[in-house]
């Protein structure tokens, strides 16, 4: 009874420590899974939305190039002012009204704290990146990530500063042209001076939500690590098992039963060749020595 405890008690010690291993290194491969998924993700996000914005900019500063080089020259020549072929933010403002309509995702505004156009009012984002380029005035450009009307965008800003040519429409409301007077009324867009900044162009593209992209990817991940280590668990305690528990068991019960007197037993240990066998045929030739120096000793007496 006593021996059987002690070979009970061996037999799973063994076994336990490979599962505490094993159950130890699943902890920690889940436990670095998740953060680990969390930063690969926020890179790919983030790695996205800035190759889109960097198109979406250009496509924005080609947009005015057009304005600049194939418009204006023209009807200036023709000495007619009509805002959209006069102004590049005009254009730009047309342009991404109708892009909105089939790409409602992406954000292309020009705001002022004096519009215009009451649409074009500063708010949120818009507002903090205005005070931030009126505070310094050597910032160009401005990359960063902040919410948009209840999304989050990734954004890149640039302020708009007032030159000469601005006033053109900007300056006095008696001089502006007559189409922007009669669309726009003399309220409010109008008494900007030179150098001034007036506003800000915003381009934004919007930013997948990282967290619940890592919930929903670690989930997945941490479903076919735990399903992997389900299957090492039982394939490691089953090797564990026929490869070393149950030839040493067979080992230790015939060395009992050998130092009990009782040298008949033979070691059975399944055909193989590795250092259990070794040890087995080895404890085999000892108990077959013993057994033919008993004969020997048996036939002198
Ligand atoms: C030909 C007239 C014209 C000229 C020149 C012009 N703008 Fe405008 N601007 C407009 C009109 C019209 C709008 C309103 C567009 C809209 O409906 O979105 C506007 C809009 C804006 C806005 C967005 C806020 C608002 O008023 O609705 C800013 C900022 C702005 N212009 C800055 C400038 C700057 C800076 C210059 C000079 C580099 C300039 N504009 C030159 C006509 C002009």
């Amino acid at each position: 009874m006593a021996q059987q405890s002690t070979k009970q008690s061996n037999r799973q010690s063994l076994a336990k420590r490979f599962n505490q291993s094993l159950i130890l290194m699943y902890v920690v491969t889940v436990l670095v899974t998740t953060p680990l998924i969390y930063f690969i993700t926020k890179l790919q996000v983030y790695s996205r939305a800035e190759q889109e914005l960097v198109l979406l900019v250009d496509v924005v500063k080609s947009i005015q190039s057009f304005v600049a080089n194939d418009l204006r020259p023209h009807f200036m020549k023709e000495q007619i002012f009509y805002s959209p072929s006069f102004s590049g933010i005009v254009a730009t403002s047309r342009i991404a009204k109708y892009l909105k309509q089939s790409q409602p995702q992406y954000y292309i505004s020009n705001v002022s704290d004096n519009p215009l156009n009451p649409t074009n009012r500063v708010k949120g984002l818009e507002a903090e990146l205005l005070n931030q380029f009126r505070k310094n005035r050597n910032m160009a450009l401005v990359t960063t990530d902040g919410v948009i009307e209840g999304r989050n965008y990734l954004v890149s800003s640039a302020p708009k500063v007032s030159k000469k040519g601005c006033l053109r429409c900007h300056g006095k409301p008696e001089q502006a042209p007559e189409d922007v007077k009669a669309m726009y009324g003399t309220g409010s867009g109008y008494g900007y001076q030179s150098g001034e900044v007036v506003g800000v162009s915003v381009v934004g593209v919007p930013l997948e939500d990282v967290q619940s992209l890592t919930i929903r990817r670690s989930l997945i991940v941490i479903g076919a690590i735990t399903l992997l280590f389900a299957v090492l668990f039982i394939v490691v305690n089953r090797l564990v098992r026929r490869l070393i528990l149950e030839p040493i068991t067979e080992i230790t019960t015939v060395a009992k039963a050998v130092s009990h007197g009782d040298i008949s037993r033979e070691v059975h240990v399944r055909d193989r060749k590795d250092e259990i066998a070794d040890l087995a045929n080895a404890f085999e030739l000892m108990r077959r020595s013993l057994v033919a120096a008993m004969k020997r000793m048996k036939r002198k007496t």
